[in-house]
């Protein structure tokens, strides 16, 4: 055959390849898996419902010696310290995918299994916030837990509790706790109203000790600030006022967003520690929608700062975030992902904003429709799930090509159900981190940190900037999913 035809035909495959790639992507599969995720990493006793088989009960005396019940709650990553800090984001970010997507959830059967992904870690909030002042924070020391490779099940590291108080205050942690427990509110209003209005009770206590006795809270947990160091907290109060104002119509809260003085700038990421990007798409919605008030003009200034963030994301704006060939959006080599699942859901939620309110924005690139929003939404969702140039999905379980080494206590190890003989801090390093070979339990709906600048990854659990996983990667990936399934 002549070179130039069989350049054709081998175009022709390969597109035809790529769309069937992308014609076959099944959202739902993997929204189901995005909900099982949170079940391998519950913490304290596990329920008769619980799906994940291949993890046990495990740190069942975990606040024990600090006199309180701090079992529960979630394992932050492939460690097993429950880091309060990214654990109330991540709950925030769920009640955020069910006010936002629920009849998608419903419509796909998922609603239940969302309100206990989040219920899993309200439940732990509430009881971590033992006074109205003062809130446990961390369970696990980083140091010691980092240096073992243990099941969660067997673990003997230090369980160690921290907390905040009026002493030792933590405003970032207190404002997202109240954040996540008045979006919970929200999300449990209908079902469970008695639980929303405890959820709605202690997250007002949390937003004033938050405001009311201020600082980071990693200068009172110093353990938290080598691995989630706040940049500050103004972005949290700002976001829990949002939240509280949404949960609770009160003029109290939506003056104190109204009257703010700090909308955070345009911003580059929405993160853990960052959420400007997340107020201000909230309050861009409620000015849309007449929620918000906009006295001076000063709210609209938010919703400019939201937006100019979409319009980077889009490559319409002044400073566009990056990309790679295979148009995956580029924020940072560790753990990129995290910021591509915020990104996505940040997009596809206002979206659905700007088509209920019959508007576009005007980026400085051009104007960009909810339509262009969905699409690019979508190429993202599509490139996480499988549609690269690696034809691989970050997410664990969908397809047959995804990460079979992530970075992962629990999943590296046998199950303790299959070998109940425990494994030691050494020897789960010897026996299982080094081992090479698959992790023997399938971590289904993790994604992990993903490919690096050149849209490569190597699949290695050594490799923790991108296999590893965390319970905040996905959390916002679980509405953009109901959304697109
Ligand atoms: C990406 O990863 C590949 C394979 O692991 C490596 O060869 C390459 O240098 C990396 N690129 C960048 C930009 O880090």
């Amino acid at each position: 055959m002549p070179k130039r035809r069989l350049c054709y035909l081998a175009l022709v495959i390969s597109f035809v390849a790529l769309f069937q790639n992308a014609a076959s992507i099944d959202y739902g599969a993997a929204l189901t898996k995005s909900l099982l995720f949170y079940e391998a990493q519950r913490s304290g006793k596990l329920p008769p419902t619980q799906r994940v088989q291949w993890r046990g009960d495990s740190a069942l005396t975990d606040g024990k010696d600090s006199g309180v019940d701090l079992t529960g709650g979630y394992y932050d990553a492939g460690d097993n310290v429950k880091f309060g800090f990214p654990m109330a984001y991540t709950v925030t970010m769920l009640a955020w995918s069910v006010v936002e997507f629920g009849p998608q959830l419903r419509a796909r059967n998922e609603l239940s299994n969302a309100l206990r992904a989040i219920k899993w870690g309200t439940d732990y909030l509430i009881k971590a916030h033992v006074e109205p002042n003062v809130m446990y924070g961390q369970v696990g020391d980083g140091g010691s837990d980092h240096s073992c490779w243990m099941r969660p099940e067997d673990m003997t590291t230090p369980r160690t509790a921290y907390k905040i108080d009026e002493q030792h205050p933590g405003s970032d942690l207190a404002a997202e706790s109240a954040a996540a427990l008045a979006a919970a509110a929200i999300a449990f209003q209908e079902s469970q109203p008695s639980y929303s209005s405890r959820l709605l009770n202690h997250a007002k206590q949390l937003f004033d000790f938050a405001t009311k006795y201020t600082g980071k809270y990693h200068d009172s947990i110093p353990g938290a600030g080598q691995f989630y160091s706040s940049s500050g907290f103004e972005d949290e109060l700002l976001w829990a006022a949002t939240w509280l104002s949404l949960a609770t119509n009160d003029k109290t809260y939506s003056d104190i967003v109204t009257k703010s003085t700090n909308f955070g700038g345009t911003r580059t990421m929405f993160s853990w520690d960052d959420k400007f990007v997340g107020a201000q798409i909230l309050i861009s919605k409620g000015v849309l929608e007449g929620k918000f008030k906009s006295e001076n003009g000063n709210l609209e200034q938010a919703k400019q700062y939201g937006e100019e963030y979409v319009c980077n994301c889009m490559q319409k704006g002044n400073n566009n975030v990056r990309k790679t060939n295979g148009g995956l959006l580029w924020f940072q080599e560790w753990n990129n992902l995290q910021y591509v699942t915020t990104a996505s859901f940040i997009i596809t939620t206002y979206a659905d904003i700007l088509n209920a309110a019959k508007t576009t924005i005007q980026c400085p690139g051009g104007t960009v429709g909810p339509q262009d929003l969905i699409t690019f939404a979508k190429s993202q969702v599509d490139y996480i799930l499988g549609s690269n140039p690696k034809q691989m999905s970050y997410m664990v379980g969908i397809g047959s090509n995804y990460p079979k080494r992530v970075h992962h206590r629990g999943a590296s190890i046998v199950s303790i159900k299959k070998d109940p003989s425990p494994v030691s801090c050494q020897a789960g390093f010897d026996q299982w981190f080094h081992r090479n070979a698959d992790n023997p339990n399938v971590l289904d709906g993790a994604i992990v940190g993903g490919p690096n600048q050149s849209d490569e990854y190597s699949d290695e659990r050594e490799n923790y900037q991108q296999s590893e996983t965390a319970t905040a990667n996905i959390a916002p990936f679980v509405g953009v999913l109901a959304r697109f399934a």
